[in-house]
């Protein structure tokens, strides 16, 4: 095995083309409750597991696919992923983002990451609804850069696909993602103190990939699915039997907004 993050997605990249297409133009990661809609975006031509690929690792989670996929929408190569590695998992931030790493090395310059998001607006967001993000804050106090990568952040989340994805569903609605670690669900306290920071949003992924796809130039486009809202908002508790199955729910919006999407880059 490469020590070397980038030769190791290299070698992953070789492996899947080999399998699969021989380039790929678009990344589709396939969040928590994300998995069902990835059946609406058609029939896979290609589909293998994450550890047939090197360097990737089992998804833990359950509602997680583990799986890779490669189908055609319109005239672009798609890949998806279903499922992703995250830093709870105990993984280390390259191991996070490996898969978009890869997707890069095979081409890929489109990368659009989803994931399942508490919602820390309720007076305006509701349960089912997908939410672009605008931007974000990393408090995972994890990065997959290291040394003197003085990476521009300014605009994470591109504004043309966003949108892009607003002329396909002008009801869409833009926030803010913050990140932690997890495994836990936040406490109110937290909640409370995101919500002062100017979040709208709270999971524990997407930003480290997105930062990944950035540093190889590509463009990102991330969607939250808003599956309950925040610890200590309303007098529910949390529960990931509930994540998964408003991501169940809204599973055909999803993929169908997916595919107009990928199918107008
Ligand atoms: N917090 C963190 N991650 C999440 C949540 C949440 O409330 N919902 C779905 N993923």
């Amino acid at each position: 095995m490469q020590n070397n993050p980038y030769e190791l997605a290299r070698s992953a990249a070789a492996e899947l083309t080999a399998r699969t297409y021989e380039k790929f133009d678009v990344l589709l990661v396939m969040g928590s409750g994300w998995v069902p809609a990835a059946d609406a975006l058609g029939e896979p031509e290609h589909e293998l597991a994450f550890t047939e690929l090197p360097g990737f690792a089992a998804p833990a989670v359950e509602g997680h696919g583990g799986k890779a996929r490669a189908l055609r929408v319109g005239d672009k190569n798609v890949l998806v992923f279903l499922g992703r590695t995250h830093l709870y998992e105990g993984h280390p931030a390259t191991d996070v983002v490996h898969g978009v790493r890869t997707a890069l090395a095979a081409g890929v310059r489109t990368v659009v990451l989803t994931n399942a998001a508490g919602g820390l607006r309720p007076e305006t967001q509701h349960i089912g609804e997908p939410i672009l993000i605008s931007d974000h804050l990393n408090l995972t106090g994890a990065n997959p850069l290291t040394g003197t990568t003085f990476l521009d952040l300014t605009e994470v989340y591109s504004r043309r696909l966003r949108g892009l994805a607003k002329a396909v569903d002008p009801s869409l609605a833009e926030g803010v993602y913050a990140a932690f670690r997890g495994p836990t669900y936040e406490t109110p306290a937290e909640i409370r103190m995101l919500r002062t920071l100017g979040a709208d949003l709270i999971g524990m992924s997407t930003v480290l990939e997105a930062i990944a796809a950035r540093e190889a130039g590509a463009e990102v486009l991330a969607i939250s699915l808003v599956t309950n809202v925040a610890a200590g908002l309303s007098d529910a508790l949390l529960d990931h039997e509930e994540v998964l199955e408003a991501g169940r729910a809204a599973a055909g919006r999803m993929g169908e907004l997916l595919r107009t999407v990928v199918a107008g880059l």
